[in-house]
C-alpha cells in the first residue's frame, strides 16, 4: 500500500519513529529520516535501506524553522512529492523541576520541541500537499496530555496543543484530501523512557517499572512496533475516512478497583 510513496519521519532514528520507518520501508515507501544526529541518522538509514534503498537521512533540528524548511524542500527536490508526514520527534531534555522553580528557557524549549516543531513540519509539508491535493499526516502527542499528572505540566501542555492543532488543521485541509491525525502513546520502551530510568538505583528502577505496568489493563510497557503498527494504519488508505482524531495506544490506562 506504500509502494513508491514518499514519507518524512521526524525522530526517525530511534524508538517509535524508527519502528514506523522500518514497517513503511518494508512496504516500499521511500523514507526520509530526520533527526539531529548525523551519526545516528546514518546508522538508522543503513537499516532502512535494506528494504528501501532510495531512502535518505536529512539532519534536522525540528525546533529550527530553517531546518524544517530545508527538510521539506530537500525531500521535494529529491522525490518530486511528499505523500506522508510523521511528525514524531520530541525530547524531555528540559528540567523537570516543580513549577515555581521551572526555568523560563526550559518552558520555551519544551513548547518548541513538542508543539512548535509539529506546527512547523505541517506548515511546510502542507505547502507541498495542497499542490498535490493529497496527503496523510500523523503527529505524535502523549497520554501525558490527557492524564495531566503532577510534574508533567509543560510537556503535557505542549502535547495537548498537538491534539488541538491536529484537530483544527484537519478541518482546514480535509476538502483537499489531506488527512491529519494524532497518535497518543502511553508508556513505550524507548530511549525516552530509558532516560527516566538512567539516574535511578536498581530498587527505584524496579519500582518505576512496576508502576508503569500497573497503570494499564494489559499490565506491561508497550513495544515501539505496537505504536508503529497504528501509525502505519493511520497513514494508509485503510484509514481513508479517519481524520482529526487522537488515537490512543496505551494498553488501556485506567482505574482498577481491586
Ligand atoms: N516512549 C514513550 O513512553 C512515549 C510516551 C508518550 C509519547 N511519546 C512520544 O513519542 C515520540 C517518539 O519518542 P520515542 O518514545 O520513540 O523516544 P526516542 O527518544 O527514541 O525518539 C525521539 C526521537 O526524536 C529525536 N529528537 C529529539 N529532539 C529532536 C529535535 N529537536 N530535532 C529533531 N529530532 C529530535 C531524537 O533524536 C529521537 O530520535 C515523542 O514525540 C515522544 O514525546 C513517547
Amino acid at each position: 500500500m506504500f509502494e513508491e510513496k514518499v514519507g518524512i519521519i521526524t525522530g526517525g532514528t530511534s524508538g517509535i519513529g524508527l519502528a514506523t520507518a522500518e514497517l513503511l520501508a518494508k512496504e516500499g515507501m521511500h523514507v526520509v529520516l530526520a533527526s539531529r544526529s548525523a551519526e545516528k541518522g546514518e546508522e538508522a538509514l543503513s537499516i532502512i535501506k535494506k528494504w528501501s534503498p532510495n531512502s535518505i537521512f536529512i539532519k534536522t533540528d525540528v525546533t529550527i524553522s530553517e531546518d524544517v524548511k530545508n527538510l521539506v524542500s530537500q525531500t521535494y527536490s529529491t522525490f518530486g512529492k511528499i505523500d506522508i508526514g510523521f511528525n514524531n520527534a520530541a525530547n524531555t531534555e528540559a528540567s523537570s523541576a516543580a513549577t515555581h522553580q521551572f526555568k523560563e528557557e526550559d518552558f520555551d524549549h519544551l513548547i518548541n520541541v513538542t508543539l512548535k516543531s509539529v506546527w512547523l513540519c505541517m506548515k511546510y509539508q502542507l505547502q507541498v500537499m495542497t499542490k498535490q491535493n493529497n496527503g496523510a499526516i500523523v503527529n505524535t502527542s502523549s497520554m501525558d496530555a490527557l492524564l495531566c499528572s503532577a510534574g508533567t505540566g509543560v510537556y503535557a501542555a505542549g502535547k495537548s496543543g498537538v491534539i488541538a492543532l491536529t484537530k483544527s488543521v484537519a478541518q482546514e485541509y480535509g476538502h483537499q484530501n489531506i488527512r491529519i491525525n494524532s497518535l497518543c502513546p502511553g508508556a513505550f520502551r524507548t530511549s525516552m523512557l530509558e532516560e527516566k530510568f538512567s539516574t535511578l538505583s536498581p530498587e527505584e528502577k524496579v519500582k518505576l517499572d512496576e508502576s508503569y505496568k500497573s497503570l494499564n489493563a494489559l499490565g506491561r510497557i508497550g513495544d515501539p512496533y505496537e505504536a508503529a503498527k497504528t501509525v502505519k494504519w493511520l497513514l494508509s488508505d485503510d484509514a481513508s475516512f479517519v481524520t482529526g482524531q487522537n488515537i490512543i495506544v496505551d494498553g488501556g490506562i485506567g482505574f482498577k478497583f481491586t
